[in-house]
């Protein structure tokens, strides 16, 4: 099942060009329409005035990236909670807000257990978008998107991320679209937009050679920092987690703007940082938190895009990925922290496909 491949992790990696082109398919077919959520949505997603995300680990992540697409291509209220702690707290239901649950497999405990918490507070709309049929929590639920990645056997998840991301975004944008915030002229760019992800993520892809060359100095170390800023701070945080789970180095992720609020008491020259630098608006405010940084010794290792202005210099390493792909470009930075992850572990020697401690289905509490 492997074919010229080392590991599922490294397969599935280089499966997403496909993963993706096949999650967006159908939504290139359909258009931002609420048929893309199964047959009820028609009926339910009209009347949605907010969406609680619950969801784990990586999935939340994804959840992170798209409360920001909701918020601000829908201009609905949206609110993420980690489905372990959401279960266990004291809150209330919000009338006609949407209760999506966001997971690869379908059956973690935890996200079931708080879909289950959401119904008893009195919500009753809710979505799964999830990668396996048929699984316990769309069976749980009134609306479903499949996302078609494809069993991933590896623990890490890493085509099911980038799959949820394109699902949240057609949600996003049908939300959008039912409430008169998307125009024909938006809605066929952000189509564009989608059609264009393969090609960029494939892109993406070719890098490899490069970041194998920076886990060669990435594995000695102990411990990583990794930065972003809004839609790209979960993408971050995404970095550490990958890192952590497969080559055991500590890692952490912040905010940068809050760099300076403590975390900036860490840095010296053994700390290597990751930024992920897209080309937006935020990238000259990155640029000085990354100042505030190789001021104190730290090694920066920056992702950014080809149309960037950014310059390599003593203990600045660049690595650039495809063109700036917009909104979507959390989609495409993915790709270079599990490459990074992955090479790394590699590297130490760890079970990559199986970390110690994990299982790739977390069916307990
Ligand atoms: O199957 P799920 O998406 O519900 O799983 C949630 C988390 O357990 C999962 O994303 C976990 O964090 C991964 N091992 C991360 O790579």
């Amino acid at each position: 099942e492997l074919g010229s491949y080392s590991h599922f992790m490294q397969k599935e990696i280089h499966e997403q060009p496909k993963a993706l082109a096949d999650t967006i398919e159908p939504i290139l077919e359909e258009g931002f329409s609420p048929a893309l959520f199964g047959a009820a949505a028609a009926e339910v997603l009209p009347k949605v005035e907010g969406v609680l995300i619950l969801a784990c680990g990586t999935s939340y992540y994804a959840g992170m990236v798209a409360r920001h697409w909701i918020e601000s291509i829908a201009k609905l209220p949206c609110q993420i909670e980690i489905a372990s702690e959401y279960r266990y707290s004291e809150t209330f239901a919000k009338p006609n807000w949407l209760v999506v649950t966001i997971s690869q497999s379908g059956e973690t405990l935890d996200t079931m257990e708080a879909l289950k918490f959401a119904f008893s507070l009195g919500h009753d709309k809710s979505l799964s978008i999830c990668n396996v049929r048929e699984s316990a929590l769309p069976r749980a639920s009134n609306l479903v998107f499949y996302t078609r990645a494809g069993a991933e056997i590896g623990v890490a998840s890493t085509k099911a991320f980038t799959t949820q991301l394109v699902a949240l975004f057609a949600l996003a944008a049908t939300l959008a679209k039912l409430k008169g915030q998307l125009s024909v002229d938006q809605e066929k760019q952000h189509l564009d937009a989608l059609r264009l992800i393969p090609g960029s993520v494939q892109h993406a892809l070719n890098l490899e050679p490069q970041i194998k060359l920076w886990a060669e100095r990435f594995y000695s170390k102990h411990h990583a920092l990794f930065l972003g800023r809004v839609l790209h701070y979960p993408i971050a945080l995404e970095g550490a987690l990958k890192l952590k789970e497969i080559s055991y180095i500590h890692a952490e992720a912040y905010p940068a703007g809050e760099l300076k609020h403590g975390p900036l008491a860490l840095v010296d020259q053994d700390m290597p940082i990751v930024v992920i630098a897209p080309n937006d608006a935020l990238l000259e405010k990155l640029k000085s938190n990354m100042q505030e940084v190789r001021a104190r010794g730290g090694e920066l290792f920056v992702f950014t895009d080809l149309d960037s202005h950014f310059t390599e210099s003593e203990g600045v390493n660049v690595i650039r990925t495809p063109r700036h792909a917009g909104v979507l470009s959390p989609i495409v930075h993915a790709i270079p922290v599990q490459l990074l992850a992955y090479h790394t572990a590699l590297q130490r020697g760890t079970d990559v496909d199986k970390p110690r401690n994990l299982a790739k289905s977390v069916t307990v509490e």
